[in-house]
């Protein structure tokens, strides 16, 4: 007897349903309002770039190059060292800017037909109109400025699209880049810095036997499977399937590259792991067992550092550490892996092409040599973080509360599923009030794949929040066994790992008026409508 499981059914969906497939939204209504989208004379840059998201091509495996979606950066004003072309081009380019600097981009659509897409600045702080929300779209040949003021503390940020429903399957073709908030001199004094402080960008992606990205929720006919606007009754099977799991690879690229080494010197350095992946979430460990030192999060530095045996990286978040390799200078090289763990979904699924979530994989290889010497040692402290305290929450005793669920194959918040123009009452916050959120991770009883429910990445816009506990279900808590010793909690987040059975109160205070979003980083979920609008009101 043949178990019908979520892989079987993923390729029946692809086999009756691929021809029939329904393509992306025609969204015809996106004629931005007066004044979105155009330079402002009164707007005076530090930095003006233009970016333009456009067909190319990486050498990304052996052989045949990969067809790709990229950004494409040019400088117009600023310092020279305001932007680095990743050599590779598949990750797009690496931004940097000073807390303070106003940034202007002149982006422009130049995807095939059919690709509406917008910038947003994940964990920035910025107007909502800048903020690349799935209402400011624009099509193939038009151009949308972005003008907006640095106000995050120093950090590793990144930029990708956010349309609705396409977001998924742009990113994974290439559409990401790095937007990096510089820190201040005395701080950086006290750290490593230059070719010492390295973004590690982790992503899994499927290819063809002709080294092309394979995506999951896409037909033989290369059409996108996607949503009509009548919601679920015009949602085809496939899409589905793939919104439901998220797209997996097999294939771990490390800043672009496959199988990637990394050749360091006997000395610290500041290594900056992002996880730009869809749908995988890795539990990064080194091979030596060493433990690592985190210095940082997705909003900036710690206050302090803290140690843990391994790191959980869902996709969205940051995580930086002090690593010193002067104690690993012995020839041999170290890998960093990503170990198995458990994620509450039903066992016994068959296999794939692309491992299993919580399936062990190898990220990279490091190497150490040559000599090196550095006066640094890791600092015991940094700048305060500035965060909202508790006391100061206006609903501490009564969270405002989301639960996260599945409904026939669909993720959703709070019951409800994304829409372009609706806000729900339990979803308009105050500016500037302090508050308290918890996110419910909850089981899905008698349903028949994912009874347990999944990890879900949630973040918020507009806001970096603090992470203020978790609780977990009494019959999940075992399942976590192998996950909680590589939460980092502390610092500030934009995004956080809410485990099957689990949940998490944030706090938070957003201070910009106007639409932001909140929502499942991983991205099919994202796509397929486990997102929300929050209105922050005046
Ligand atoms: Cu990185 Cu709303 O996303
Ligand atoms: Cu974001
Ligand atoms: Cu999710």
């Amino acid at each position: 007897m043949t178990t019908l499981n979520r892989r079987t059914l993923l390729k029946l969906g692809a086999l009756t349903l691929g021809a029939s497939a329904v393509s992306a939204c025609a969204n015809t209504q996106h004629g931005l309002p007066p004044g979105v989208g155009v330079a402002s004379e009164r707007f005076t840059p530090d930095i003006e770039l233009s970016l333009k998201a456009l067909p190319g091509t990486a050498q990304i495996l052996p052989g045949a190059t990969t067809n790709t979606w990229s950004y494409q950066a040019q400088l117009q004003r600023g310092e020279a060292s305001a932007l680095t072309i990743h050599p590779n081009r598949f990750l797009g380019p690496h931004l940097r800017v000073k807390r303070g600097q106003k940034v202007r981009v002149r982006f422009s659509n130049g995807l095939p037909a059919g690709q509406v897409t917008n910038v947003h600045w994940h964990g920035l702080l910025v107007p909502d109109s800048m903020d690349g929300h799935p209402r400011h779209v624009i099509d193939p040949g038009q151009t949308f400025v972005y003008e907006f003021e640095v106000k995050n503390r120093p950090g590793l940020y990144w930029f990708h699209p956010h349309p609705h429903v396409l977001t998924g399957q742009q990113v994974y073709r290439g559409l990401a880049g790095l937007l990096q908030v510089e820190d201040d001199a005395a701080t950086a004094a006290t750290l490593p810095t230059g070719e010492f402080d390295l973004p590690i960008v982790i992503q899994d992606r499927l290819f063809d036997a002709a080294n092309q990205l394979l995506y999951p929720a896409q037909t033989e006919t290369g059409q996108q499977g996607g949503m009509n606007h009548g919601g679920m009754g015009g949602m085809n099977m496939q899409s589905m399937m793939a919104g439901m799991m998220g797209a997996l690879g097999d294939t771990v690229l490390v800043n672009g590259q496959k199988d990637a080494s990394l050749e360091v010197g006997p000395r610290p350095y500041r290594l900056r792991f992002f996880n730009a992946s869809n749908a995988r979430i890795y539990k990064l460990a080194w091979s030596n067992g060493e433990p690592f030192n985190v210095i940082g999060t997705d909003g900036g530095l710690l206050d302090r550092p803290v140690t843990r045996p391994y790191l959980m990286l869902a996709p969205a978040q940051r995580i930086e550490i002090w690593v010193d390799f002067k104690r690993w200078a012995s020839g041999q090289p170290v890998t960093l892996e990503s170990g198995a763990f458990e994620t509450g979904e039903a066992a016994g699924m068959m296999a794939s092409s692309a491992p299993e979530l919580g399936a062990p994989m190898r990220v990279m290889t490091v190497r150490v040599s040559g000599n090196a010497s550095s006066p640094l040692t890791l600092p015991a402290s940094f700048p305060a973080l500035d965060a909202p305290r508790i006391e100061q929450a206006t609903n501490a005793a009564a969270p405002r509360r989301f639960t996260l669920t599945l409904n026939g194959m669909q993720w959703l918040i709070n019951g409800r599923s994304f829409e372009m123009d609706k806000v729900a009452a339990d979803e308009v916050v105050t500016r500037g009030a302090t508050e308290v959120w918890e996110f419910v991770n909850a089981l899905n009883p008698g349903h028949m794949m994912e009874a347990n429910g999944m990890p879900h990445p949630i973040h918020i816009h507009g806001t970096q929040f603090t992470v203020l506990g978790r609780s977990t279900l009494p019959e999940l808590q075992k399942l976590q066994d192998g996950t909680r010793d590589g939460l980092v909690d502390t610092g500030l987040h934009d995004t956080v790992l809410v485990m099957p059975g689990e949940s998490v109160k944030l706090l938070m205070q957003f201070n910009e008026a106007g639409r932001f979003l909140f929502h499942c980083h991983n991205l099919e979920h994202e796509s397929q409508g486990m997102m929300r609008n929050v209105d922050v009101r005046a």
